[in-house]
């Protein structure tokens, strides 16, 4: 069995530097906390944990003397205000995609424009994009039934959360733009979203079983299993290799491997070891049984 990496996979820059920025500031003062998973990798966080890097829900939890890491999702400016209220120390981890895409929907609502966000509506970055937009309220569009649901525009500006499907913004933008007169569209699926989305894509159309490696509540991994099963692979979602199951690559020539951009290397290592065991272990049957029946 033939295991076929994507031709790019696994942690992007803003987990990079998320990562970076949280650890050196646990190392500096021996513990910090982020508010919310720093990334939605629950592995990846235990680990943290033990190197000092805690998860609290809000503000509230923070003690007086810990450093306060805002993750690479971004936040609202009042949690900039309460954090300066407070007096707690800030590293700014918000990748900056996603500031970029504040900065977008803060400029342009200022100046009166309304504001289209496409994403996932309990997605924290969309949710820190839309705090950041003032007077009109924004109109989240998540999925069709949202298009149908909005009223006729005069105009809008279009904003799309960084890590979302390429192919349903696409979708989502032309239903869009028959109920806007003048839609102005901001293409700001981020780069590592893209590419990764379209290797896996490429991926899918020459394996048959695909495995997905990645946070279960990791939105962009979940993307790239949806753009594995749009292209035709059977496609397995798991976090980690323990989930692996032999029978999934029974008489399977070719298997293709990706990851979600917040997937470290250790857990895709990891999974492509114990995939190469499974393989070995299934052609020493066959031949076992060829041998067998002769
Ligand atoms: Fe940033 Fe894109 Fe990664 S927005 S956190 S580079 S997936």
């Amino acid at each position: 069995m033939e295991i076929i990496k994507a031709r790019v996979m696994g942690f992007c820059y803003g987990v990079k530097r998320a990562m970076k920025i949280a650890t050196a500031a646990a190392e500096k003062n021996g513990s910090a906390v982020t508010l919310g998973p720093l990334i939605h990798n629950p592995q990846v966080v235990n680990r943290l944990e033990k190197e000092g890097v805690h998860s609290v829900k809000s503000l509230n939890d923070v003690k007086n003397k810990e450093i306060v890491i805002i993750r690479s999702h971004g936040v609202g400016p009042s949690c900039y205000n309460d954090i300066k209220c407070k007096n707690l120390t800030l590293e700014d981890a918000t990748c900056p995609f996603v500031k970029r895409n504040q900065e977008i929907a803060r400029v342009l609502s200022h100046e009166g424009h309304q504001m289209i966000l496409i994403g996932e509506k309990n997605h924290p970055e969309l949710k820190s994009v839309a705090a950041w937009v003032e007077g009109k309220h924004p109109i989240i569009i998540e999925d069709m039934s949202d298009v149908d649901a909005m009223p006729q525009l005069d105009e809008a500006h279009i904003v799309i959360q960084t890590t979302f499907s390429i192919a349903l913004a696409e979708q989502l933008i032309a239903a869009i733009c028959r109920k806007v007169k003048k839609a102005e569209v901001h293409r700001t699926i981020c780069q590592a979203t893209s590419e990764r989305q379209k290797a896996a894509q490429e991926l899918a159309g020459k394996v048959d079983v695909m495995i997905v490696i990645g946070g279960r509540n990791s939105a962009n991994t979940g993307r790239l299993a949806e753009v594995c099963r749009a292209a035709g692979a059977v496609t397995h979602h798991i976090e980690t290799a323990k989930e692996l199951r032999a029978e999934w690559f029974h008489s399977q020539d070719k298997v293709g491997i990706t990851a979600g951009a917040s997937t470290p290397d250790w857990i895709i290592e990891e999974v492509f070891f114990i995939m190469e065991d499974m393989g070995k272990m299934l052609e020493m049957e066959e031949q076992n049984l060829d041998y067998k029946k002769g």
